[in-house]
């Protein structure tokens, strides 16, 4: 047969590998030679094997802590960067931000209010709830009311509360409800859209008069942190808005991964074939009333955040007030609701970060990579270690896999020492398991419910190769194969403190665990007298 060009051109596109979808234009150089390994050995102990105090500089390979603030941005970024307009009231890039986002987001967040804002500007997402939440706790007087068991009446349920909205919304007077799918719960490694909201839940908690008017909003968080960015399917965003609508309580996204929630819903959501992802974000935006974004992350930029809420909306139909307390509540601690904290060129790099955050090849990239360097370190450990699905931003090491059989226990936080030896190799991740969400109660340890025990690897957008990403997972594969070598970790301060995994120190136990088990067996035979 007389092969055509469409024929040649369809056999090039069947090839496994296929090249980046963006090449380098500068590049960070990094050091890594051999003395620096003992260097990094030496800085790991001074600084008490805290993964956040480690000085970055010292990473040679992949710095993983994060998928958040940590994009490289692209060549159209730096340049909007240079023509920023640092005026400090209305800005050239407060308009065109507030223009991307009706574009990004769809028509029902176009501000024609004069009066006040419907975007309202942030240095960081935290920034963002923090300000929506202390508004709402103010007009609800939320703190002052209690129920019998001196829980907070108001309730704020969720598929899943990011640590710093739940700190947020807890600070301010209210209960943090996680109101997780089934398929989360059950742990479904083939769930679709495991991020989802359990609905049924939510029905009880509106159906109810009683316990009703103790909500006064309900948030989604898409994709869902929990288990590396579960997404929540464009069908659960339906049946979640329409329980909000029945009754009138307005619903709010996290939405700072959508643009990768929408390429799972491309993606894997029946009857959504040739819908592109542009359009799938306006659609999934039409179900709420206001959404908060951290644009550290599908922001494609270094620093930002907003929120943004729908004028016809229930948001402001039920708090008329919020947008004026919002407004001075930015004008307190961010500065002019034109720029909210950030510079003017911020402004513009975060508004082209949007145009390419939503660009099918740059997330069919970056989605299929987070799942290269999982099925990468698998592969290196020989083992299913991770969770799965796998998300789309982060890896998942399950430590309870990790580690079982060799004698280590929750008491030794081995997913601290796995993440201070790696940061020997020269990568860095973060324990996100029973010291990070455990606490110490009266001098006892008390574990995260439900239980979560993972290190996580969160991957910068646009940073890394998957050369540099196997290298990881090489060294946790070596890790995993010499895993009964593995110390235990005592810690040596902040083991009571709110937030402790951001600042406590370490040390390692000292020995293996074979000493370790030899030593705790001659105890035992000692005290028997065997
Ligand atoms: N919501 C979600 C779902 C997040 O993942 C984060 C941050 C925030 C809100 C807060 O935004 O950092 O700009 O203040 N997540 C980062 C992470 C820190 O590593 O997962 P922020």
């Amino acid at each position: 047969m007389r092969f055509t060009l469409e024929n040649w051109a369809e056999a090039f596109a069947s090839l496994p590998v296929r090249p980046r979808p963006y090449r380098n234009a500068a590049v960070s150089l990094r050091g890594h030679g051999v003395d620096e390994q003992a260097e990094r050995a030496r800085v790991l102990v001074e600084v008490g094997l805290n993964v956040f105090r480690f000085p970055a500089a010292l990473i040679p390979g992949c710095d993983l802590l994060t998928d958040s603030g940590t994009t490289t941005m692209t060549m159209p970024q730096w340049a909007a960067l240079l023509l920023g307009d640092e005026s400090y009231g209305s800005n050239e890039g407060y308009f065109e931000l507030k223009r991307q986002v009706v574009e990004t987001f769809g028509p029902a967040w176009e501000n024609r209010d004069r009066n006040f804002e419907s975007v309202f500007i942030f240095h960081q997402g935290r920034a963002a709830e923090h300000g929506l939440f202390s508004c709402l706790g103010r007009m609800l007087d939320a703190r002052a009311r209690v129920r019998g068991d001196g829980r907070p009446w108001f309730v704020i349920p969720s598929n899943g509360h990011f640590d710093t909205t739940q700190a947020n919304v807890e600070a301010n007077g209210f209960e943090a409800r996680n109101l997780f799918s089934p398929e989360q719960r059950a742990k479904d490694a083939s769930a679709p859209f495991r991020g989802n909201m359990d609905t049924g839940a939510l029905h009880a908690l509106l159906a109810d008069p009683a316990t009703r008017e103790r909500v006064p909003l309900v948030y989604l968080t898409i994709t869902n942190n929990t288990g590396g960015g579960q997404p929540v399917s464009l069908e659960n965003i339906r049946q979640v808005s329409e329980l909000c609508r029945a009754w009138e309580v307005p619903l709010l996204f996290d939405a700072c991964r959508f643009a990768e929630n929408a390429w799972f819903i491309r993606e894997r959501e029946p009857g959504r074939e040739g819908r592109g992802i542009a359009e799938t974000v306006r659609e999934m935006f039409e179900f709420c009333d206001g959404f908060h974004i951290s644009l550290k992350k599908d922001g494609l930029a270094n620093i930002g955040g907003c929120l943004c809420v729908c004028e016809d909306g229930l948001l402001v139909k039920r708090f008329p007030g919020i947008r004026e307390a919002l407004t001075m509540h930015q004008v307190l601690v961010e500065g002019h609701p034109t720029y909210g904290g950030l510079a003017g060129r911020d402004l513009k790099a975060i508004a082209e970060g949007l145009r390419t955050a939503v660009r099918q090849e740059y997330l069919d990239w970056r989605i299929g990579q987070v799942g290269r360097f999982g099925a990468a370190v698998d592969e290196a450990c020989g083992a299913d270690v991770t969770v799965k699905p796998f998300g789309g931003h982060a890896v998942y090491i399950d430590l309870d896999r990790f580690f079982a059989g060799t004698g280590l226990g929750d008491g030794d936080f081995p997913g601290i020492s796995l993440t201070a030896l790696l940061l020997v190799a020269g990568h860095r991740l973060c324990e996100l398991g029973v010291y990070a969400f455990g606490k110490e109660v009266n001098g006892r340890e008390v574990g995260p419910e439900p239980r979560v025990n993972n290190v996580r690897a969160a991957i910068p957008r646009l940073c890394y190769e998957d050369e540099d990403l196997r290298a990881c997972a090489g060294a946790i594969g070596l890790l995993y194969r010499e895993r009964e070598r593995v110390p235990g970790v005592e810690v040596t301060y902040g083991k009571d403190r709110p937030m402790r995994h951001f600042i406590s120190r370490f040390r390692f136990r000292d020995g293996t665990i074979e000493t370790r088990r030899r030593a705790e067996n001659g105890a035992g035979r000692a005290r028997t007298g065997a």
